[in-house]
């Protein structure tokens, strides 16, 4: 069944023409059937958890644009919420958390955390059965590293200075609080394939900010150990990763961690992509700013990611999410150009 859907084909190695389409944040502020539901949560992280509202948000861009892919609407810091460290979505400057210090780590108690996470799990449920046949429904979750950042700094920094500190500081404590995570993480993902998702994203949104004995020690290893403890229970399971920002250090990170697909960021030039894309899939990456710019911006940047890697197995996508200034027509814009129909 799952074979027939077009992104699962492109996960097992498959090259289609027109590639599949997917974006980032699709459901998102940028729509204003989006910006209305919101309204009716109170606040960010209700509207994560309440299963009604949720569906409701994750399938306004399904309808919208027919997308190949419909991602379960959340948040990689529920897991932090789930582990107690007050999460709050701040409107207008984003998340905030409690900064964990290095004695706490010991003491941090996943036990409550699929309780905490039932609602989650009721979206995916839900949206399984309300999806289109032909969309893949994708879960996800942060990467350890990208989750400690925020724990670690208690909101998002240009740099995430605090953690990358911490883990020169605390290497042993920031060890056990990325094993600590990718073991939740693992369960996490198994539970949302349990519920019905098809495949998984890994959003290791900070990963460009580390040197490369520190990206292997806090990113490449805790994906492999959320990618091992995933297969040994489901050992079909698909998994894309999203190591935003590595540059050079993308090399190698597919074999190293064990994913199926490899997200790529617009900074990844498309030469280098297409050396990746020999090894295996990859998504991505057109800059979300040329959707924000317009159609001129769109079509050509459209044009060189065909160009480059349509001839191998692609799936299209921007190389980060969303931004609210996106104007919707111009995302329709978008499908239009990878579906050949502009
Ligand atoms: O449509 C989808 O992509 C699914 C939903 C989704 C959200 N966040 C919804 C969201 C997904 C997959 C995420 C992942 C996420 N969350 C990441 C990794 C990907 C990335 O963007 O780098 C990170 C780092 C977070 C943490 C987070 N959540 C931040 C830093 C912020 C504030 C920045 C912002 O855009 O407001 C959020 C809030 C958030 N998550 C919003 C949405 C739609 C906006 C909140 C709102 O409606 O007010």
């Amino acid at each position: 069944m799952a074979d027939e859907k077009a992104i699962m084909r492109v996960l097992s190695g498959e090259t289609l023409d027109p590639p599949p389409i997917w974006v980032m944040r699709q459901a998102g502020r940028y729509l204003p059937e989006y910006r209305e539901t919101r309204a009716q949560a109170n606040g960010f992280l209700d509207l994560c958890y309440t299963p009604d509202l949720a569906v409701e948000v994750t399938l306004q861009p399904i309808r919208r644009y027919g997308f190949d892919a419909s991602i379960l609407f959340s948040d990689i810091l529920v897991l932090p919420d789930a582990l107690g460290r007050n999460v709050r979505f701040v409107e207008g400057e984003g998340p905030r958390l409690d900064p964990i210090r290095a004695d706490e780590v010991a003491g941090l108690d996943p036990q409550r955390m699929h309780e905490h996470l039932a609602p989650v799990y009721e979206t995916v449920t839900r949206l399984r059965a309300e999806l289109p046949a032909s969309t893949t429904l994708l879960g996800f979750c942060g990467a350890p590293w990208t989750i400690a950042t925020y724990m670690i700094a208690g909101q998002g920094t240009p740099d995430q200075a605090p953690a990358r500190l911490f883990g020169y500081k605390h290497r042993a404590e920031m060890l056990q609080m990325l094993d600590l995570i990718a073991d939740m993480s693992a369960e996490y993902l198994v539970r949302q394939l349990d519920s019905g998702a098809d495949a998984v994203q890994v959003f290791d949104s900070w990963s460009g900010v580390l040197d490369d004995v520190s990206f292997d020690a806090f990113c490449v290893k805790p994906v492999k150990r959320i990618v091992d403890k995933v297969r040994a229970s489901k050992p079909d399971a698909r998994i894309i990763g999203f190591p935003k920002g590595a540059g050079a250090l993308y090399r190698g990170y597919r074999e190293a961690t064990g994913i199926d697909a490899l997200g790529l960021d617009w900074t990844v030039p498309l030469d280098f992509a297409a050396e990746l894309q020999r090894e295996g899939p990859v998504q991505g990456n057109l800059d979300p700013l040329r959707v924000v710019a317009g159609r001129i911006a769109i079509k050509d940047g459209v044009e060189r990611i065909l160009e480059k890697l349509g001839n191998g197995p692609l799936i299209f996508n921007l190389g980060h999410g969303i931004t609210p200034q996106a104007n919707p027509e111009d995302m329709g814009y978008l499908v239009d150009c990878v579906r050949g129909n502009a």
